[in-house]
């Protein structure tokens, strides 16, 4: 089973960026976490970061056949993409959406997702935990839908 993880824009920042909200971990050090986690789970994960929204949505629309469930973290882009829905409404893959902050504590704009309503939930608040609960959350459907690649 190969599980697709994506990042949106700025998550490369992670360590040094705002991080009274999110944390001292970068994303090399969650990528680590997520990989270490899903060998002992016997799945193979790609781990992906973009700035760019139509990379994002290219990478998504290509993931069907290669991926049994996509982790997503759309950033900024939960709020404000159509297109990104729209790619995750397309595919029909399990997707699960995680934040590490608690997007529904923050500042208004925050509280909507344009995606988590095409997802199959959404983890948020656990800073890096939340990468790993959505590494088992994606495993848990994928099996239960039996797609396989
Ligand atoms: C985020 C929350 C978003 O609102 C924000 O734009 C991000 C990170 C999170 O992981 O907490 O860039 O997705």
């Amino acid at each position: 089973m190969r599980i697709l993880f994506v990042n949106g824009p700025n998550l490369k920042l992670l360590g040094r960026r705002e991080t009274g909200i999110y944390g001292r971990t970068s994303l090399a050090e969650i990528k680590k976490r997520v990989l270490q986690r899903a060998r002992t789970l016997r799945v193979l994960v790609d781990f992906r970061q973009s700035n760019h929204e139509g990379d994002l949505v290219d990478l998504i629309g290509a993931a069907p056949g290669r991926y049994s469930a996509i982790v997503i973290n759309p950033a900024a882009y939960t709020h404000t993409s159509v297109a990104l829905r729209d790619a995750i409404a397309a595919v029909g893959l399990p997707t699960v959406e995680i934040h590490l902050s608690n997007i529904h504590a923050r500042e208004n704009f925050r509280r909507r997702s344009l995606t988590a309503p095409v997802c199959a939930g959404q983890i948020c608040g656990f800073g890096p935990l939340s990468y790993l609960l959505g590494l088992e959350a994606a495993v848990s459907l994928a099996k239960s839908t039996g797609k396989r690649p």
